[in-house]
């Protein structure tokens, strides 16, 4: 589902990745960790096309993303779902605009569009605050939309880049449960955190990368 072959990735003259090789099954749900600066949302930029490796084979689904050209790159995007931190909604539209962006972007029936949007809605427990914009939510609200916004399209991959860094623990555990159920439906998930707990006893697969590559992976 996601290769990486011996990818090599430089900003600059600095090495980020050095040779770096490892896959994830279709369906997996796994974590990434290591130290600040190791490489964790440059990994994750590079599976979704944000990012360009100097060498390698990178490979997720059935796009071989290290060769796609520039104007290929929206295609994967439809596919991979990506929740970061950074990733702002648009505070001038509506949670449920937030949404359906992606799928109006895409041209969806209007119908389908609704259905689809109260549906997440629904999961994420904010059906009530469809027609509000996102600065009157709160901090685990507005993770719970930005979440909400990547599961619309259905994607089959989903990438996390510390989705729960300003949450407290009880909406931490809300947002780990969502994705939860976006696994169960099959979507492959990776997600990049620091935070131990996040994966501590789940039974996960967790790369670990320092010094230029996958130092370690274990079982969690
Ligand atoms: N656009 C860029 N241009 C130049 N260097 C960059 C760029 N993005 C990241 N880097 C450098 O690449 C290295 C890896 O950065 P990256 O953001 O992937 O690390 P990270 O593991 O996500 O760190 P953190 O845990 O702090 O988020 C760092 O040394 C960083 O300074
Ligand atoms: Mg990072």
């Amino acid at each position: 589902m996601i290769l990486f072959d011996e990818v090599t990735k430089t900003y600059d003259r600095e090495v980020v990745f050095k040779d770096i090789s490892f896959s994830m099954g279709r369906g997996e749900f796994a974590f990434l960790t290591g130290p600040s600066g190791a490489g964790k949302t440059t990994l994750l930029k590079l599976i979704y096309g944000a990012e360009r490796p100097d060498s390698g084979q990178i490979v997720v689904s059935d796009w071989i993303v290290s060769k796609m050209k520039q104007n290929a790159i929206p295609s994967l995007r439809q596919n991979v779902g990506v929740v970061f931190q950074d990733f702002k909604l648009l505070d001038n539209k509506t949670v449920f605009d937030n949404i359906a962006l992606a799928l109006t972007i895409h041209k969806k029936h209007p119908h389908e569009i609704r259905e689809r949007v109260n549906a997440v809605l629904r999961e994420i427990n904010l059906i009530h605050k469809a027609n509000i914009s996102p600065p009157y939510l709160s901090g685990g609200e507005q993770q719970r939309v930005v979440v909400a916004r990547a599961m619309v399209a259905r994607p089959i991959v989903l990438l996390a880049d510390e989705p729960t860094g300003n949450l407290d623990d009880d909406n931490s555990e809300v947002v780990m449960k969502l994705f939860r159920e976006i696994n169960a439906r099959g979507t492959t998930v990776l997600i990049a955190t620091h935070n131990e707990g996040l994966f501590r006893k789940t039974g996960n697969r967790v790369f670990y990368i320092n010094n230029k590559y996958i130092e370690k992976e274990m079982v969690a």
